[in-house]
């Protein structure tokens, strides 16, 4: 009999308890199935392995990101993986030692980092489904975004590639989209920089 694959069996797993939430939740949870791991790599792309980096994920899921974070983070980093669903965030904890587990939603970021004695954060991997979310949510966690010092990289995962492209550029300064083909559906990352105060 063939041995049993952990990886496999784990991503199984995964995928049916996010089937599951998307049937339950729709529009907070987006996507049919947790992102594939092209999307998950360039999702990272703006993690300096060289440095201790503060990274903050805002709706981690399953821990698609979180895992790839963990990843190519330099080793003293801090990784504060926030997830508003609690038995998303209770695998993800499981799954992802590296992570800092919080089962808390995005709009309280600001406080959740407060708490951690955090004042700055070098990347946001931002997993929320932004455009779809109420533009009063949406707001405060972009003007919260906007109160970190220094220009953090801002990196949204989308699969609509470049559908998403002014709205974004309608919020930051710096916009580039990095596709990811290899991800089902294909997908891709607006890395996006400098917030502008006024539009959020
Ligand atoms: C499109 S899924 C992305 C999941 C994961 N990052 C991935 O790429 O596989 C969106 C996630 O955001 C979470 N979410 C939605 N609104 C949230 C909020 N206000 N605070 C925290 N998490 C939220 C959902 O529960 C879901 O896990």
């Amino acid at each position: 009999m063939r041995a049993k694959d952990p990886t496999a069996a784990r991503a199984r797993g995964e995928g049916w308890l996010h089937f599951r939430k998307w049937l339950r939740h729709g529009r907070s949870v987006a996507a049919l199935t947790p992102s594939g791991r092209a999307l998950a790599v360039a999702s990272c792309g703006r993690i300096d392995r060289e440095r201790p980096q503060v990274i903050v994920e805002l709706g981690a899921g399953t821990g698609a990101v979180t895992r790839a974070a963990a990843a190519r983070m330099h080793p003293d980093g801090r990784l504060i993986a926030i997830e508003q669903d609690p038995d998303f965030a209770r695998m993800l904890g499981a799954s992802v030692p590296r992570a800092e587990v919080v089962c808390g939603s995005a709009e309280d970021f600001a406080g959740i980092l407060d708490a951690r004695g955090i004042t700055a954060v070098d990347v946001v991997l931002n997993g929320l489904p932004t455009p779809s979310l109420p533009a009063a949510v949406r707001d405060r966690i972009y003007r919260d975004l906007s109160s970190l010092p220094g220009r953090p990289w801002v990196s949204q995962i989308t699969v609509m590639p470049w559908v998403f492209q002014r709205f974004y550029r309608g919020f930051f300064e710096e916009v580039s989209f990095e596709p990811a083909w290899a991800n089902l559906p294909p997908g891709g990352v607006y890395h996006c920089r400098g917030l502008r105060v006024a539009a959020a």
